[in-house]
């Protein structure tokens, strides 16, 4: 028997303010998207704005249903779109926040187990991290080097 422990490093910041240019633009575009939410039923409104190499952003928001479990996270509407418009180019980054009328985020957001797994497709596909930056609406910003460190020992493709 062998016993293994799985560590990540972070950096944490302050406020948008501190972030480094490239991620504070790219946590400002979620922002940005945050009222193009559809969340008439959690009123918990997500925004997502992703990085491409070729140095686009393309944003996202959550989009609810009548049916709860039907909802789509921002994370993979960004995904999704910018998989969609520019098919087989590299993710560099992620951002994501949220805002909720009913309660302050004072928390950076993590993005669900769904969203991870996504998101790790993403990585394993072009082979290359995805850097993630986790906002909050009061409180500090996470900036992590891989979306993996969220989902350590992930199922992938390799398996299959
Ligand atoms: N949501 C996201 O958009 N991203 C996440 O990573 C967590 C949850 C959305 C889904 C739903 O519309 C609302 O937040 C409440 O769960």
């Amino acid at each position: 028997m062998r016993k293994e422990t799985v560590t990540f490093d972070l950096s944490v910041y302050q406020s948008i303010d501190h972030l480094p240019e490239d991620f504070g633009n790219l946590l400002f575009a979620a922002i940005e998207a945050l009222p193009k939410a559809y969340a008439p039923y959690s009123t918990f409104y997500v925004g997502a704005a992703v990085l491409l190499q070729n140095g686009k952003v393309i944003t996202g928001a959550n989009f609810e249903n009548a049916s709860y479990p039907l909802a789509l996270c921002a994370e993979r509407v960004a995904l999704a779109a910018a998989a969609s418009q520019f098919p087989g180019v590299r993710v560099k980054a992620i951002a994501v926040t949220a805002k909720n009328p009913k309660k302050a985020i004072a928390k950076p957001i993590p993005p669900c187990g769904a969203c991870r797994q996504v998101i790790s497709e993403i990585e394993h596909i072009h082979k290359r991290n995805i850097r993630m930056i986790l906002g909050s609406e009061t409180g500090e910003i996470y900036v992590l080097d891989s979306a993996s460190y969220l989902l350590p020992f992930s199922f992938d493709g390799d398996f299959l």
